[in-house]
């Protein structure tokens, strides 16, 4: 396979077209924002560890029924993975309270819930992401119906799926964020992401985070916190 012209750069990755039309390249970069691009930085190493772990956590949900975007990693940082249209809809599912949940309704972080939680952000730059509900995605024509009770369906699987993986790895799946994507024929498959960027992981016993939200939150540590997740999930397998 070819690698052809860049057709996309986001925050943290670049797109690359190939010289087969189903196929792009992802190449993760180590550029980290958060706050709506207001905070900008880099963090070593980060898009080595995200491109590795969401790879090996796609395949594990690959084999659970997950149908996913990946093809084939590449090299470190970059990757095939199977050319969609995104969905615009952040997916958000939450097991604890923590980050825009806590805030919202003035709960400490922390609560166990009973079930998990799902909600939907409106990808969407210029007005910031605003929290959505899957009516109004429907009437902005974001997706359909029956897509958005697909997307619940597979993320509330793979919530299931990761969160006891992570267990046995000593850390809390606390809350994360999906994206979703169209194949050519209309199938729904998982597409972006599932990295310390994109997830809350919690340290089982001592509730240390092991995530982007050092980042966030000034808490220092953070490429630490990256390689203490890479050693959980690989040096276990
Ligand atoms: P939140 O508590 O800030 O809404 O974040 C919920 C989860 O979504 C958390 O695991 C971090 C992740 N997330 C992203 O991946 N990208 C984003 O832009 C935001 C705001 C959150
Ligand atoms: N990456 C997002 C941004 O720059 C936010 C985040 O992950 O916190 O806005």
């Amino acid at each position: 396979m070819e690698k052809r012209e860049q057709i996309y750069e986001g925050k943290a990755k670049k797109v690359f077209a190939t010289d087969d039309a189903e196929l792009v390249i992802v190449s993760y970069k180590d550029d980290a924002t958060a706050l709506d691009g207001l905070k900008k930085g880099t963090i070593a190493g980060k898009g080595a560890v995200n491109n590795r772990m969401s790879n090996f956590l796609m395949q594990i949900l690959e084999k659970e029924g997950v149908p996913t975007h990946f093809v084939k990693e590449l090299s470190d940082r970059e990757t095939v993975v199977k050319k969609v249209s995104i969905v615009p809809l952040e997916v958000i599912i939450r097991n604890i309270s923590a980050g825009s949940f806590a805030k919202r309704y003035g709960v400490e972080e922390g609560i166990v819930f009973d079930a998990p939680t799902i909600e939907f952000s409106y990808k969407n730059d210029e007005l910031h992401d605003p929290l959505i509900n899957s009516y109004h995605a429907v009437a902005l024509k974001l997706a359909t119906s029956a897509e958005i009770d697909r997307i619940k369906e597979m993320a509330f699987k793979v919530n299931s799926v990761l969160r006891e993986y992570f267990l046995r790895l000593g850390v809390k799946l606390v809350d994360f964020k999906l994206e979703f994507g169209r194949l050519p024929d209309g199938t729904i498959v998982l597409a972006d992401e599932i990295s310390p960027d994109t997830c809350r992981f919690w340290d089982s016993k001592t509730n240390e985070k092991l995530d982007k939200d050092r980042f966030r939150r000034d808490m220092g540590g953070v490429e630490d916190a990256y390689r203490e997740m890479m050693k959980r999930v690989f040096g276990s397998c």
